[in-house]
């Protein structure tokens, strides 16, 4: 079965260059950070505290999650919206950084490449934790300012006002800079499944490449 990996921090590019090598080679897609931020809504709607790490993981392995091309359902509720919402992105480290939690995720992924035979996945442990043989392996970053500027741009963020002192109603991109290496330093410094590079791992750095080059140089290595 072949496995595509593409690991790296948030906004470093990975959602639209792995469905673009998907689309390119004819292969499913798969949001691994939407199924962590589908259960963070499930927690936040059933009103549990996302750092009740039992509460998340019974959550996690209740829930009924579908993860589409576009959208994401949870328990038949389309949830595509709120899970990139403010709440869950506060919360979703948090959860992501739960064991057991982690474990139910990785068992739904390796499921959905055996129910595919094979596949594109995007997240931070793909390479390392959850196909460590897999075919290819790319690890994508950028300069952190940059990918603030991406994400605060994707989110329609990038005009709103940055009060000088943050504060939870700070939306600009400072804001989005601030969430993003709040994220990424739970993120890798977690004991199970952290954000890092895996040893065979093509390191890309997007900061001064444009998005073919990207692909032409992943599609190279496939
Ligand atoms: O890629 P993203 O920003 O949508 O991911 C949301 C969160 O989920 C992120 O803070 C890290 C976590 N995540 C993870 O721990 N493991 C993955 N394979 C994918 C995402």
């Amino acid at each position: 079965m072949r496995v595509i990996a593409i690991d790296g921090p948030a906004g470093s590019g990975k959602t639209s260059v792995a469905r673009a090598v998907a689309d390119r080679l004819g292969m499913e897609y798969l949001d691994t950070g939407a199924m962590y931020r589908a259960v963070t809504f499930a927690v936040l709607r059933a009103g549990g505290d996302p750092a009740d790490n039992r509460f998340s993981a019974n959550v996690a392995r209740a829930i009924d999650l579908r993860v589409e091309q576009d959208r994401v359902f949870v328990d038949g509720v389309d949830a595509t919206v709120e899970i990139r919402g403010r709440s869950v992105n506060r919360a979703v480290s948090l959860v992501a950084a739960n064991p057991d939690v982690r474990s139910e995720m990785v068992a739904r992924q390796r499921e959905w490449v055996r129910r595919c035979g094979g596949g594109v996945l995007e997240g931070r442990d793909i390479g390392t934790v959850v196909f460590p043989d897999a075919a290819v392996k790319v690890y994508l970053t950028a300069d952190p300012a940059v990918r603030a500027l991406r994400r605060a741009r994707q989110d329609g963020l990038a005009d709103a006002p940055n009060p000088p002192d943050g504060g939870p109603e700070a939306a600009g991109v400072d804001a989005v800079a601030a969430d993003l290496a709040r994220r990424d330093m739970i993120d890798s410094t977690r004991r199970t499944g952290p954000l890092a590079v895996a040893p065979e791992a093509l390191v890309l750095d997007t900061t001064d490449k444009t998005f073919d080059e990207t692909i032409e140089q992943i599609l190279e290595l496939v």
